[in-house]
């Protein structure tokens, strides 16, 4: 679950299409050994915010309902939330992605995992390695193997 649609998904209507989109499925497909088709992408807001601004919390309210329901639709057994936004508007929590990050926390009985957002890691690649380990975690807790290089 990551935060809201940018410029490209707000044009094609998909989420993470865009130069966050294509790390995120190198995530998916490289560090994971599964295809994008395995996973179910979502955002916690459903429109892109004026000048990709932090959404206000208003706006994650009136979206909240529409990410509930996905979630009680696709009865996931794990999610992952990439970045703060998706992490704390999920959680109800202000703890930061830092913090978050390299444990399950429950939502309603998936279990949920906290790693960066790809656009903060294209930014920051230094981080990359923290999401590579919280990858890890999550394979070893679905029982897979990490992909053979
Ligand atoms: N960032 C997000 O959080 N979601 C998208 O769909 C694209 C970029
Ligand atoms: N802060 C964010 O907003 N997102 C991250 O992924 C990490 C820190």
């Amino acid at each position: 679950m990551g935060e809201a649609p940018g410029y490209d998904e707000d044009k094609q209507g998909e989420p993470f299409v865009g130069a966050a989109g294509q790390l995120l499925t190198k995530i998916i497909e490289n560090g994971m050994g599964l295809r994008r088709d395995d996973v179910y992408i979502l955002n916690t807001l459903k429109c892109r915010p004026p000048q990709n601004r932090t959404p206000e919390p208003a706006e994650v309210a009136n979206c909240r309902g529409f990410f509930e329901q996905q979630l009680d639709i696709l009865q996931p057994e794990y999610l992952v939330c990439l970045g703060a936004v998706a992490a704390q508007n999920l959680l109800e929590t202000t703890v930061a992605v830092g913090r978050l990050r390299g444990k399950f926390h429950d939502y309603r009985g998936i279990k949920v995992l906290v790693t960066y957002h790809p656009a903060y890691l294209l930014r920051n690649p230094e981080e990359k390695r923290k999401t590579w380990d919280d990858i890890k975690l999550l394979l070893a807790d679905m029982g897979l193997d990490p992909p053979k290089k």
